[in-house]
C-alpha cells in the first residue's frame, strides 16, 4: 500500500531570524514511516525541520511552515491508501511576517496571531482522501474523549492519543504509549520504544483496510 505520513513541528516565521514552534522531535512519525517500510509497503514522508536521520527506503518532503504542510500534502493524498498525520502543525503563526528584523524598541510588544489551515480536517471535506485517515491527537486532559471528538469530526478512522502533560511520552520522548481510540472501542498501547509502537500502529491500520 502507498501511505503519506506526516512528522516533526513546523516552524512560524516571525521575522528572518526568529519562528514559533513546538517540541515535535519528529521521532514518532520518522518510526511510523521506517516501521511502514519494513512492513512491505510505500512511504512519502513529509516532515518538518528535525534532528533525526530519514529512514531507508523512504521518500522525503521536506517542510518548514503549516502552509506548506497543508500544500504538499494537498498535493501528495492523491491516490494513496493511508494517510498517517502525526506532525505537530502549529495552529497559530504571526498574522504579519516582518521583511525586516524586529529591533527591540518598546518594553513590551504585542504579536497578532491567525489561524492556519486545518490539513487533518481538510482531508475528506476539501481534499477529497479517500483512503485509512489516521490522526494524532496530542493532548493534556480527557484524552479519550477529547480524541473521539477528534476522530468524528475529522472523519478519521483511527485517533492515536497521547498525554503529552507527561515527559515520559510524547513530545520529544524515546517511549510513547498511546490510546487507539476508533468509532466503537478504545485499545491501549502500554509504554514502549517509539518504534514498537509505531509497528503496532501500522499493524492496526492493516487491520483496518
Ligand atoms: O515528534 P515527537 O517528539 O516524537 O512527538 C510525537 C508527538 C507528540 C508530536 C505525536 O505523538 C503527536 O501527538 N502528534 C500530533 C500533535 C498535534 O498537533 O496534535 P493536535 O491534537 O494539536 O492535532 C490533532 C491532529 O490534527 C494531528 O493529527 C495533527 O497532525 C493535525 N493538525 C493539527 C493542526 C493543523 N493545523 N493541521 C493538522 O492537520
Amino acid at each position: 500500500m502507498r501511505f503519506v505520513i506526516t512528522a516533526g513541528p513546523t516552524r512560524e516565521p516571525i521575522d528572518p531570524v526568529r519562528y514559533l514552534t513546538n517540541r515535535s522531535s519528529g521521532k514518532m512519525g520518522y518510526a511510523l514511516a521506517a516501521a511502514a517500510v519494513a512492513h512491505g509497503h510505500q512511504v512519502l514522508l513529509v516532515s518538518g525541520p528535525t534532528q533525526i536521520d530519514i529512514p531507508d527506503g523512504v521518500d522525503f518532503l521536506p517542510v518548514e511552515t503549516a502552509q506548506e504542510m497543508f500544500d504538499a500534502v494537498r498535493l501528495q493524498c492523491a491516490g494513496k491508501d493511508v494517510a498517517i498525520l502525526c506532525a505537530a502543525v502549529a495552529d497559530y503563526r504571526p498574522a504579519i511576517q516582518s521583511p525586516q528584523k524586529i529591533k527591540k524598541a518598546q518594553e513590551r510588544m504585542t504579536l497578532e496571531l491567525e489561524r492556519t489551515q486545518d490539513i487533518l480536517g481538510s482531508m475528506r471535506s476539501v481534499f477529497g482522501f479517500s483512503g485509512v485517515l489516521v490522526g494524532f491527537a496530542a493532548e493534556t486532559q480527557e484524552v479519550e474523549s477529547n480524541a473521539r471528538q477528534k476522530l468524528q469530526s475529522k472523519g478519521c478512522d483511527l485517533i492515536v492519543a497521547n498525554d503529552v502533560s507527561r515527559a515520559d511520552i510524547g513530545f520529544d520522548a524515546s517511549e510513547n504509549e498511546v490510546l487507539l481510540v476508533y468509532e466503537g472501542h478504545t485499545f491501549l498501547l502500554p509504554k514502549a520504544e517509539k518504534l514498537a509502537v509505531a509497528h503496532h500502529i501500522i499493524q492496526a491500520v492493516i487491520d483496518l483496510v
